[in-house]
């Protein structure tokens, strides 16, 4: 696979720590399904990370691995366009943690912010002075670069890590993609351009070099990635030469930041597993119902004839997500003046909220009722990766003078 088509891949994971609820549905699933259309998608369980913070627990982890990706497959992640799979199933992640290990400089795992936070906070229950979580951007970067991904769609907790993996690939390219002759081999490349082409590439390059016309870089990449008769080297050679450094071994990936509608749990706290405020995505319809009738509502309501405020009301913030424009006036104008109650209020967004749960349920039970086929689906996306994990890790130890077999 060369540099260019690895920009349209995207790759993404997920810890199995828990069951799904729809703050994972509404933040993270829904994007992955309309990426999976637009993008080579790769979504991963990431167990290993998992492990950094649950190594005393990983019955927890076993648990939540195949409920978690019944819960992706029940979200529409469809595995004919997406490659679902394990992280521990892919080994080789392991293989280039830990190459990726040797150039990482300590300072930067130790000013990570998640890494700061939580070994600093001492009233968390976990042990987090380990090994293993030092190293837990070193393996993100890892699961990143192994499939040269171009686009990592996370949150914005999880912006550091990625940056991180920039600078690492960075640093990665600097040191092991100067081969001696560099210059050379990529004048040479250019000659095979053709004299046109030849001449146009110079241009461009210069006009990128020279006055930073991101323009020119894009135009000179994809004149580059349209020459069918160069190798790859020549290829990956000429797209590390228009930015001046060294061969891109690796490219350095882009965040494609999700934009979460913030979805409030029955507290009004963000809905988060460890708030104990949250509706499963799978839960059963009965018990989601009796929890949004029993949901918090705007605490200056107490009687029923008292006005409420919907922008303090929890309540309203799902009608946000479920309801049309409609509904929300129609709470709106009912809450401030009284003239509704919070069980009518409630009434609507049940029915959404169940409405829209109920292809999800049907299209959970095929795979609940039917393991196999959940473990087929992801043998046959672990077998993919492992192809693709593989050819990256032999470029790696190439370029690390590791290759003496
Ligand atoms: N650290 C991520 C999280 O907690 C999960 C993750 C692991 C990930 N490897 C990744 C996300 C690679 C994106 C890309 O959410
Ligand atoms: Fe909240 Fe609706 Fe009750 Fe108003 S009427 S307080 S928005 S539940």
């Amino acid at each position: 696979m060369s540099l260019i088509e690895a920009q349209n891949r995207v790759l993404s994971g997920m810890r199995p720590t828990g069951r799904l609820h729809l703050g994972h549905y509404h933040g993270v699933l829904k994007n992955w399904v309309k990426l999976q259309h637009e993008y080579d998608c790769m979504f991963f369980v990431a167990d290993w990370h998992a492990l950094t913070t649950h190594y005393e627990e990983t019955g927890i982890i076993q648990e939540n691995v195949w409920e978690m990706l019944i819960d992706w497959l029940a979200s529409g992640v469809n595995p004919g366009s997406a490659t679902l799979f394990i992280q521990s199933r892919v080994p080789e992640h392991a293989e280039l943690h830990l190459l990726l290990s040797m150039i990482t400089p300590l300072g930067w795992v130790e000013r990570v912010p998640s890494f700061k936070d939580l070994t600093s906070r001492s009233h968390n229950e976990r042990d987090l002075s380990t090994y293993g979580f030092l190293g837990y951007p070193v393996l993100q970067s890892a699961d990143i670069l192994m499939y040269k991904a171009g686009n990592v769609p996370v949150g914005a907790d999880q912006v550091p890590h990625v940056e991180m993996t920039r600078d690492l690939v960075r640093r990665f390219n600097h040191i092991y993609g100067r081969d001696p002759g560099f210059e050379e081999l990529a004048e040479g490349a250019i000659k095979k351009l053709g004299r046109k082409n030849a001449r146009l590439y110079r241009e461009l390059r210069r006009d990128y070099m020279e006055r930073g016309q991101q323009e020119s870089l894009k135009t000179a990449q994809a004149l580059v990635s349209d020459q069918q008769n160069l190798s790859h080297g020549d290829r990956d050679r000429l797209i590390g030469y228009l930015e001046g450094g060294g061969k891109v071994i690796l490219p350095e990936p882009d965040v494609l930041l999700t934009e979460t509608p913030l979805v409030t749990g029955l507290d009004g706290q963000k809905m988060s597993k460890s708030y104990g405020n949250t509706i499963r995505l799978r839960e059963e319809p009965e018990s989601i119902e009796k929890k949004l009738r029993t949901m918090m509502t705007d605490p200056a309501r107490v009687r029923r004839k008292d006005p409420g405020d919907p922008d303090k009301c929890p309540v309203f913030d799902m009608h946000r997500i479920y309801s049309d424009e409609d509904t929300r006036k129609w709470v709106t104008d009912g809450c401030t003046r009284a003239s509704i109650g919070c069980m009518d209020c409630k009434k609507p967004l049940i029915d959404s909220v169940l409405k829209e749960q109920q292809p999800i349920m049907e299209r959970a039970r095929q795979y609940e009722d039917n393991p196999n086929l959940v473990k087929s689906i992801v043998a046959e996306g672990c077998e993919k990766a492992r192809i693709i994990a593989r050819s990256t890790l032999e470029e790696v130890r190439t370029a690390m003078g590791l290759d003496y077999r």
